[in-house]
């Protein structure tokens, strides 16, 4: 339909009609009641009349094809103007086939897998009916001790950016009209919901705007410039004010500035909670001041219709708001065709062929490969000796609590547990499994699992966190593994076997009493449907472990937030002068974390080069050079990240000691060299300035090559020329 006829139909709705599509409600609701007051309270509290539900744009958390066809057709048949609602729901990594979490998706540093994931996800979602997910997520996050870092990809803001923009292809494709196989994606939380203070789920963010812009804004940018359909407000206040009623980041920046005029959405009660926050008196004026703010559907509570009917009849909102409104939400369920087709890709016989198809299996098997993280490996422990006898002990031995929070409609039973997975490769007799609990193990628990050890030539602990411990809604501040299973390490490190751990897990964790202990360390994150057959394939070494970690791990709760663009601080710490006192540091820890970004090892082994660039100067007009030589010096192929970073000495604000700026893949078989080839650009060196232009400074830079942000090779250069404005 063209914008005319789309305005014309907006001129046909009453004021009732109109405001009814700005609310969303969950699938319950359309489907008879049956359990609305379950997941919602008291109907009464609520207070939705039926003909809200009869009219209201749009659904949340409703699947499956058939369903999806029986609540359209019913809704359209009672809809005066053949709107259909829309569906949508958080298919966040994958919808069936389950996908490892993002935080394990960002460890692969590869965007061809996670973009193929999210169409993978798409296509299993639309022929289910969906029409929207709540995805991507893309906060940037720096607090292990926030159970939603689980969901983002991580602390870099460059790397986020170019996570953002894969997943978005991948569920939006290029036509989502024509295309019934993708999805409309939304991208949240914005903004800033990634830095709750301590840590703490739903805790106010505060931050100056130039740190706002800097870190935490580049991925949601790069998410709307990549054509995301809707936005969805956070929960937290920036700046003081809620995001949901906040004018300034919704209708100034995100709208105004960059020009988003697709659909944006609240979060699930968030306009209501302007109330608690201390926002807003009541619902009359949550409402009014999210709609002031430009937020058009109100996720799950019912301020806009009870209270936009007086509030412009008031002369408080104007009519203006809601027809734009409206029009943006019709504009979409346009774009995705659903005028002419309100069925869309519903398809219940395709649904059955096409839900974790071996296609879509394999694609999630070739993600948690690589999203595995190989974090410690001394005496050649991994990859398992092709005759050792193996004990695999731990809650995780066979668990197939393996696909991690928000894994929407996936199955536990879908999901093969690593100790079946191990015992295919093995073999017969190799392998003996001993489960145990999670945060308690019992005393025949123990004697069982020191027996099976002391018989085996290898320990593989499989150990880790219950998937409900991290997500939403699950901060911690002791990350460190349960204490059951610390002593369950520490019995078994007595018996002074060889000792690999792998572990499932949904943050960084505080890793005393392990990575001491272990002579290997695997990070499994929650690896999603293929998860165990990905995680014994690496631990056998039919594949070689890849991935490098995008968010650092504390030595200590008491490091956060520790991340690895970090300032010099006036007094920086010089390494070996421990006796410094007024330095800044800690007198009981490192600065460092014990794993900083970037960090992952192979099972073979990789030499730089010194980098060698094309000159010593760059400019606007003469972008630089960079090449390094990477050697496979080891006995196998692998995959090599190659990082580029950059520090900008001094500048107008300080600047961080290490930004990534560029990466490359190298796969190397073994004895073969490599070269990593990099240009960087005047505009890779820009940043907010105190007074929140977008330029560089000319002067002088270092630059650093390497496997992680820690150990690199260096060189210098200058930008030369005028300082260039934005
Ligand atoms: C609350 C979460 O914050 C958000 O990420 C999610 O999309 C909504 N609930 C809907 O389930």
């Amino acid at each position: 339909m063209d914008e005319q006829r789309l305005l014309a139909l907006v001129d046909r709705m009453t004021p009732e009609e109109k405001i009814a599509q700005l609310q969303q409600l969950i699938g319950a609701f359309y489907e008879g009641f049956h359990d609305v007051e379950l997941l919602t309270g008291p109907m009464e509290e609520l207070g939705i009349s039926q003909e809200v539900v009869r009219a209201s744009g749009s659904a949340l958390n409703l699947s499956g094809a058939e369903t999806i066809t029986r609540v359209q057709q019913a809704y359209l048949e009672n809809n005066r103007l053949g709107i259909p609602l829309l569906f949508m729901a958080d298919v966040v990594h994958g919808f069936k086939t389950i996908f490892p979490i993002p935080l394990a998706m960002g460890c692969s540093w590869n965007l061809e897998l996670a973009e193929e994931s999210a169409r993978v996800a798409a296509r299993e979602s639309a022929v289910s009916g969906l029409h929207v997910t709540f995805a991507p997520m893309v906060d940037l996050v720096r607090d292990p001790r926030w159970g939603r870092v689980m969901e983002s990809t991580g602390e870099d803001p460059y790397l986020n950016a170019l996570f953002a923009r894969a997943m978005v292809r991948g569920y939006q494709g290029s036509d989502l009209k024509g295309d019934t196989e993708r999805l409309a994606a939304c991208v949240k939380h914005f903004a800033a919901y990634g830095a709750p203070e301590g840590g703490r789920e739903y805790n106010t963010v505060d931050m100056s705007e130039r740190n706002l812009r800097e870190y935490y804004l580049p991925a949601y940018r790069a998410a709307v410039d990549e054509g995301a359909a809707l936005v969805m407000a956070s929960f937290n206040t920036v700046d003081g004010i809620p995001a949901s009623g906040n004018e300034k980041l919704m209708r100034g920046l995100l709208r105004g500035e960059w020009g988003f005029d697709g659909v944006l959405i609240s979060d699930w009660a968030s306009v209501r909670e302007l109330v608690a926050h201390g926002a807003a008196e009541d619902d009359r004026e949550a409402a009014l001041r999210a709609i002031r703010a430009g937020l058009d559907i109100e996720m799950m509570t019912p301020c806009y219709v009870h209270h936009l009917p007086e509030l412009i009849e008031q002369g408080a909102v104007d009519p203006k708001w809601i027809d734009e409104a409206v029009l943006r939400i019709l504009k979409l369920k346009d774009k995705l065709g659903l005028f002419e087709k309100p069925l869309r890709g519903a398809d219940p016989a395709r649904e059955k062929e096409l839900l974790l198809s071996p296609e879509h299996r394999r694609a999630a098997y070739e993600l948690a490969v690589e999203s595995c993280v190989l974090l410690k490996n001394e005496g050649g422990v991994l990859p398992l000796a092709p005759e050792a006898k193996v004990a695999l002990i731990g809650p995780y031995a066979e668990s197939d609590d393996i696909l991690g929070w928000w894994s929407c409609n996936g199955e536990r039973k879908d999901a093969q547990p690593l100790g079946a997975a191990l015992a295919e490769r093995l073999g017969a007799g190799r392998l003996t499994a001993v489960p145990c609990g999670l945060d308690r193990v019992t005393a025949a628990e123990l004697d069982a699992a020191l027996a099976a050890a002391r018989s085996a030539d290898t320990v593989v602990l499989a150990l880790g966190e219950a998937s409900e411990m991290s997500g939403e809604g699950a901060a911690r501040t002791d990350i460190r593994l349960p204490a059951a299973q610390l002593e369950l390490v520490r019995r078994v490190k007595e018996l002074g076997k060889p000792m690999a751990a792998v572990l499932f897990n949904g943050r960084p964790l505080d890793l005393s009493g392990l990575y001491e202990e272990a002579d290997a360390v695997l990070e499994a994150w929650f690896p999603g449907t293929e998860g165990g057959a990905a995680v014994a394939d690496l631990l056998v070494g039919r594949r070689n472990p890849s991935g490098r970690l995008t968010m650092s791990f504390p030595r200590a709760v008491g490091q956060i937030p520790v991340h690895y663009n970090q300032f010099s601080t006036g007094r920086p710490f010089q390494p070996g002068r421990e006796g410094d006192r007024y330095v800044s540091k800690y007198l009981d820890c490192p600065n460092d974390p014990l794993l900083p970004f970037g960090f992952g090892l192979s099972y073979t082994d990789f030499r730089y080069g010194e980098p060698v660039l094309g000159s010593d100067r760059i400019s606007r007009d003469e972008p630089l050079r960079v090449s390094v030589e990477v050697a496979n010096t080891g006995r196998r192929a692998g995959v090599e990240t190659v990082q580029l970073y950059i520090r900008d000495v001094a500048g107008e604000v300080v600047r961080p000691l290490r930004e990534l700026k560029a990466y490359v893949r190298l796969a190397l078989e073994p004895g073969e060299t490599g070269k990593a080839e990099f240009l960087l650009t005047e505009e890779q060196l820009r940043y907010h300035h105190s007074d929140l232009s977008f330029a560089s400074d000319p002067g002088a830079f270092r630059l650093y090559v390497g496997g992680n942000s820690r150990d690199t090779r260096e060189a210098a250069f200058t930008l030369v020329g005028q300082a260039s404005a934005f």
